[in-house]
């Protein structure tokens, strides 16, 4: 638990490291525009929103630090938010670490924020960080499913695949980021869990050490641009919020 007399302080590690192989051949994903501005300052600003967030660390493409440095000081935070750039791994999971080794020492609660969910709301960001400081090891936003899934045996391409069976949808959960954490819970589930074990999100991690997580309601906005027809429905959310709220 944090220090009662030290200010508690909230940062979002943002892993942009990701080449973005599944939308196709361009830019790494998150330098790649939408609405004419890049998809990672999107995700910065939606974690700057939060008056809570006084620290931003944007996790690079290993050979892209400079380049990202450059491109965030163009787009400005407000004087109320730190903003940090490391170059990221080959990984999710590794870059992710990297972003937590850059940490300032007076932080209490870590969100962990995918670049590539930029339109993520602010009321979203604010209920993760509420469940962590209300007590929670670990939060993630979350929201229930349209499709019914099914387990099955992999083939090959091309091979219909056996349905091994049908998990109840109605207890299935679409987990979305920003996940939130006690920082403390989630540097060690970092130092523990093996990379390739699994986990394909940081809650996963936590999960392993046998700490519970919980969910809180997500946002469909809050969906994570990876093929090519996403980026048509962020374009879309994105020209509907100019158009609305004023959004830039
Ligand atoms: N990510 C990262 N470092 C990696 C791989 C992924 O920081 N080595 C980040 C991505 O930049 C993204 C987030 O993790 O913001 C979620 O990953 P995903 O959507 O899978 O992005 P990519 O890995 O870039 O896409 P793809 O899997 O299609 O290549
Ligand atoms: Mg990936």
């Amino acid at each position: 638990m944090s220090d009662p007399s030290r200010p508690i302080r909230t940062a979002a590690v943002i892993p942009a490291a990701g080449r973005g192989v599944r939308l196709g051949p361009g830019a790494p994903k998150a330098l790649r525009a939408l609405g004419g501005t890049p998809m990672l300052v999107h995700a910065v600003r939606a974690m700057a929103a939060s008056r809570a967030v006084s620290v931003v660390v944007v996790v690079a493409p290993p050979d892209g630090a400079a380049e990202v440095r450059h491109l965030l000081n163009e787009h400005p935070l407000t004087d109320r938010t730190d903003l940090v750039v490391v170059p990221g791994g080959e990984t999710r999971q590794e870059s992710v670490r990297l972003g937590l080794a850059a940490l300032p020492d007076a932080v209490d609660v870590v969100l962990v924020h995918d670049a590539a969910r930029p339109l993520v709301p602010v009321d979203t960001v604010d209920s993760v960080i509420a469940a962590v400081r209300g007590g929670a090891p670990a939060v993630v936003p979350a929201l229930p499913l349209a499709d019914t899934v099914k387990q099955v045996e992999p083939q090959p391409q091309g091979t219909p695949e056996p349905v091994v069976g049908t998990p109840e949808r109605a207890l299935l959960r679409a987990v979305q980021t920003p996940q939130g954490f006690d920082r403390e819970t989630l540097l060690k589930a970092h130092d523990t869990v093996v990379e390739g074990e699994g986990a394909t999100d940081d809650a996963g991690l936590v999960e392993r050490l046998g700490t519970p997580v919980v969910v809180v309601p997500g946002h469909e906005e809050a969906f994570k641009v990876t093929r090519p027809l996403d980026l048509v429905l962020a374009e879309a959310v994105l020209a509907r919020r100019r158009a609305t709220d004023g959004y830039v």
